[in-house]
């Protein structure tokens, strides 16, 4: 059956691994799914996630930043998105629409029905069915995607990581809030529990959403 869940919280939250994890669990339930992200998420998306967190620029403007989102939002909705759910399968996103509200909406102040209008023209009503917020304050997300910059030799993606502490937290408020405005749709976890702890918390809330599979 197919379904719509998408993954949010600030740096660090650890929503990448979770989001594997549940695949795995959904897959052995006997689910179709496919895991995805933004920004990016088919070619050309990703083309325009390079340009979006490279920290060579610094110069972008905010508007820019909005419109990038949304222009790699569509594309990737186009191809990937929406022909999954066409066939049936779970899409699992790492970010999505959410994520555009509370970092340039909350965090750079962009005007939040600008980006309310952009996202609605980007996805045309695909809305997420149900959104797994994972909540960590925001010392303990920076000093784990600090950590993970520290390691990787790859592509340089850390432009949103440099930000101000103060710009995080907005952040971090700013999903509270959303998760606040739209209760049946967000699951709030505490993402600062360990990674077993949030997983099991994830496929309770996700398992009792879609059932126990297609066996
Ligand atoms: P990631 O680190 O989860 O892959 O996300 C990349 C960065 O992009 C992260 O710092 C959050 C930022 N972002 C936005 O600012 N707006 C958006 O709409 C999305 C999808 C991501």
């Amino acid at each position: 059956m197919a379904s719509f869940i998408t993954f949010e919280g600030i740096e660090g939250c650890g929503k990448t691994t979770q989001l594997k994890l549940l695949a795995g669990l959904l897959e052995k339930h006997g689910h179709q799914v496919v895991t995805t992200r933004e920004p990016g998420g088919c070619p050309i998306a990703d083309k325009v996630r390079t340009i979006l967190l490279d920290a060579e620029n610094r110069a972008m403007v905010p508007l820019a930043e909005l419109l990038l989102y949304a222009a790699a939002r569509a594309q990737h909705v186009a191809e990937i998105v929406r022909p999954a759910l066409t066939a049936g399968k779970i899409v699992l996103c790492d970010r999505f629409t959410d994520a555009t509200m509370a970092y340039q909406g909350f965090g750079r102040g962009l005007d939040p029905e600008t980006i309310a209008t952009l996202n609605r023209l980007a996805i045309g009503q695909l809305w997420p069915e149900l959104t797994i917020l994972l909540d960590c304050p925001v010392e303990i997300g920076l000093s784990r995607a600090i950590a993970r910059i520290d390691n990787s030799q790859g592509a340089r993606e850390e432009r949103f990581e440099l930000e101000a502490r103060q710009f995080h937290q907005r952040v971090r408020d700013g999903y509270l809030q959303l998760a606040a405005q739209e209760p049946a749709r967000f699951v709030r976890i505490d993402g600062g529990q360990d990674v077993q702890q949030v997983a099991s918390a994830i496929s309770s809330a996700v398992l009792a959403r879609i059932g126990q599979g297609n066996r």
